[in-house]
């Protein structure tokens, strides 16, 4: 018998959406022996734009792509869905930052996340994208009752990918050698790239790179502001990346991911490394190849990573305040 995954997909029909759906339709997720069905959501004004997606999505002929749901209504998008991907929400432009975005943003989720208990597959797992994703994805999974709090994450696998590229491009290496950074705390300018336990090319990312200053300096900012400096750039935030870490992280959550090269998933924080409990942060995680992750324990943390990740738990505490009457 045939596998087939079921595959939601908010804002289906802006930016993200558009790069993303290809990549799942061409088994980028479940990789190449699993169908999938894509289930649509958007908003009612944008319907036609996304049966224009659909008309597109058909003229491919994706050998994996079984089906294509359209719809405005929540509890048909995430109707038996195995995985939802929650992009669609304002993005931010030029002069703001993401949390500013809390406002708009931050009572979809309460909708969706309902949604997804009522309906969505027993065994749904749930990727937040959409800004600001972390406490976006506190609210989902707050007002998700009855579904385990560990089937959903937030995304940092962007900020991930991009911390590699640097410190590839820093040590001219392929950045397919770099291995083992985190990205802890907030998806945002706070956030902490963390290079301590990296390799490049199987050399410690310190010895590879040399430069210390650079390193908390450059590197850190770079990796902080790059979300901000694509929209200066293009006028619009990134999208072609960002798709391409949506389906990275997913793909983490159903390969195997081991201490070798560890994934940065934001997930319920549970105290460890002194992490305020309740929130979701940044963490080092490993992956069982059926949707579950852990967070990998025991890395030594110096004073500098200390009072990093300090910085950046605290604005996620703060957000967590911000909206403690949409948390169910
Ligand atoms: P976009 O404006 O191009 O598309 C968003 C789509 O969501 C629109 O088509 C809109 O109609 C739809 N939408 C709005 N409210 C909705 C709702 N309640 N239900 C369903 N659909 C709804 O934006 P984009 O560039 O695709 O970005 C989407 C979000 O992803 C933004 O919040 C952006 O900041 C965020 N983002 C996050 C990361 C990350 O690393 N976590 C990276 C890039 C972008
Ligand atoms: C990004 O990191 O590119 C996204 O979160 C979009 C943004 O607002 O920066």
């Amino acid at each position: 018998m045939s596998i087939v995954k079921r595959v939601a997909v908010t804002g289906a029909a802006g930016q993200i959406g558009y790069s993303l759906l290809p990549l799942i339709a061409n088994g980028g997720i479940f990789g190449p022996n699993v169908k999938v069905v894509l289930q649509l959501l958007e908003v009612t004004p944008v319907l036609a734009a996304l049966n224009g997606v659909r008309m597109e999505l058909e003229d491919c002929a994706f050998p994996l792509l079984t089906d294509i749901v359209c719809s405005d209504d929540p509890k048909v998008a995430f109707k038996n869905a195995d995985l939802c991907l929650l992009v669609g929400s304002k993005p931010r432009g030029p002069g703001q930052e993401r949390k500013d975005l809390l406002q708009d943003n931050g009572k979809i989720f309460i909708g969706q996340g309902r949604a997804i208990a009522e309906v969505a597959g027993p065994d749904v797992r749930v990727v937040v994208v959409g800004n600001p994703c972390n406490t976006n994805c506190l609210i989902a999974m707050k007002n998700a009752k009855g579904v385990p709090a560990d089937r959903f994450t937030a995304m940092t696998r962007l900020d991930q990918n991009r911390a590699k590229a640097q410190l590839a491009l820093k040590a001219k290496k392929h950045w397919s050698t770099v291995k083992n950074v985190t990205i802890w705390g907030n998806h945002s300018n706070t956030q902490y790239p963390d290079w301590h336990h990296a390799t490049i090319d199987g050399t410690a990312a310190a010895t590879a790179i040399n430069d210390e200053a650079w390193l908390q300096g450059p590197f850190m900012k770079t990796v902080q502001e790059r979300g901000k400096a694509i929209i200066e750039a293009r006028g619009k935030s990134s999208a072609l990346s960002a798709a391409q870490a949506a389906c990275d992280h997913a793909r983490s959550l159903y390969t195997v991911t081991t201490n070798a090269d560890w994934a940065s998933l934001c997930v319920l924080s549970d105290g460890t490394y002194g992490t305020p409990e309740g929130l979701i942060s940044g963490f080092p995680c490993t992956t069982d190849g059926k949707g579950n992750w852990q967070i990998v324990k025991g890395l030594a943390m110096n004073d500098f990573s200390k009072q990093k990740a300090a910085i950046t738990w605290k604005e996620l505490t703060d957000e967590r305040d911000m909206v403690k009457d949409l948390l169910g």
